[in-house]
């Protein structure tokens, strides 16, 4: 792997007390090309512009998958990453569905440590800190014929972050616009999926609202996902989550919060939840939390939902769910906590450098 370093670093005129979410870029980047049917040589340089020309294909037909996960640094300064190898196996996931060539192992876990050590300074200790990594996937061959690419570009670029959601969040129930269908790519990390998401959240965030619940496509009834996050309802002593299927998609987070809830004695049921079982729940005084997952969010609070012109509001808990499952969450992340499931993974040092 080639690697050039960066002689004019950012990291000082950065201000990392305040980081709007995805603005602010580590000093370099990863970038490996695909051509003639094989991947070649990776290289890390200077984060900075791409060549790109017009006809190039994502730019057209969005043929394109990405993945975020995040680095954080434990109080030895060593940087652990989430879970990597289950965004390895998702983007080849996503990949497979849009027609994309599989990205090797070694390509990216060797480009992922290399740029992360490089960029270590850049994952802050501070409470909320993380490096948001984002491994991305394109057509980049020059075609506008209505057809998969034969040139592809696999990048990693990282962003340091805190908190995505400044404030509270108010959801409405999304009964009209989809956001993945039966047979779709809804379970895949396309780039598309998020596109076609913006038109209903600003119509949404016009009214007043941070997010939409996504509800299944054919009949608006059972909810789905929350933003780009997946959702949980407490009811009672129990928690529920909507059951995966081709238009959920499988996060992480969702998933290790379904191995600590159950650790700690929470009952977690992964099952189909219609809207009308919410509003039930809340009427009978028994919707305890509503909260959403993800990369980016880790663990938010829903404050209150709206269906139609119905608002319930969440009550916030003390000692929620949400706050105990986020606490050993974090702690695992950050190496305070043993992480007894193998799900983080030191960063090792640059291998190779030019
Ligand atoms: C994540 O949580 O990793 C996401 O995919 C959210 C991202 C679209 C900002």
């Amino acid at each position: 792997m080639k690697i050039s370093k960066t002689t004019n670093s950012k990291i000082h005129s950065t201000d990392f007390s305040n980081l709007p979410f995805g603005r602010v870029f580590s000093d370099h980047m990863l970038i490996c090309k695909y051509k003639n049917g094989s991947w070649g040589e990776s290289e890390i340089l200077p984060y900075g512009p791409i060549d790109m020309m017009p006809g190039t294909q994502v730019l057209h037909y969005a043929q394109s998958v990405f993945e975020g996960m995040k680095a954080f640094k434990n109080s030895d300064d060593e940087v652990l990453i989430f879970r990597k190898e289950e965004n390895f196996k998702r983007i080849n996931k996503s990949a497979e569905r849009l027609y994309i060539p599989q990205i090797p192992e070694d390509i990216f876990m060797e480009g992922l440590d290399n740029l992360i050590a490089l960029d270590s300074d850049w994952c802050k200790k501070n409470e909320e800190h993380s490096l948001y990594i984002r491994p991305f996937i394109f057509a980049s061959g020059e075609c506008i014929k209505a057809s998969a690419s034969d040139e592809y570009t696999f990048m990693i670029i990282t962003s340091p972050t805190t908190r995505y959601y400044p404030s509270d969040i108010n959801v409405l129930v999304e009964q009209h616009y989809t956001r993945a269908a039966k047979g779709g790519v809804g379970y895949t990390k396309a780039s598309g999926n998020y596109a076609s998401s913006f038109y209903p959240t600003k119509l949404a965030n016009a009214r007043g609202f941070t997010q939409v619940i996504w509800t299944d496509s054919v009949e608006h009834k059972y909810i789905e996902e929350s933003g780009t996050m997946n959702i949980w309802i407490r009811i009672n002593d129990t928690l529920l989550t909507p059951e995966l299927s081709d238009s959920i998609l499988g996060g992480f987070t969702r998933d290790s919060l379904i191995t600590l809830a159950r650790e700690n004695g929470i009952k977690v049921e992964e099952r189909k939840i219609s809207i009308e079982e919410v509003l039930e729940a809340y009427n009978n005084g028994i919707l305890k939390e509503v909260f959403g997952t993800g990369t980016a969010v880790t663990v938010a609070p829903i404050n209150s939902i709206t269906v139609g012109d119905k608002k319930i509001e969440i009550e916030s808990q003390i000692n929620s769910y949400a706050s105990r499952l986020k606490k050993i969450l974090q702690g695992i992340q950050n190496g305070s906590i043993e992480d007894i499931y193998g799900w983080t993974s030191k960063v090792n040092t640059v291998v190779s450098s030019q």
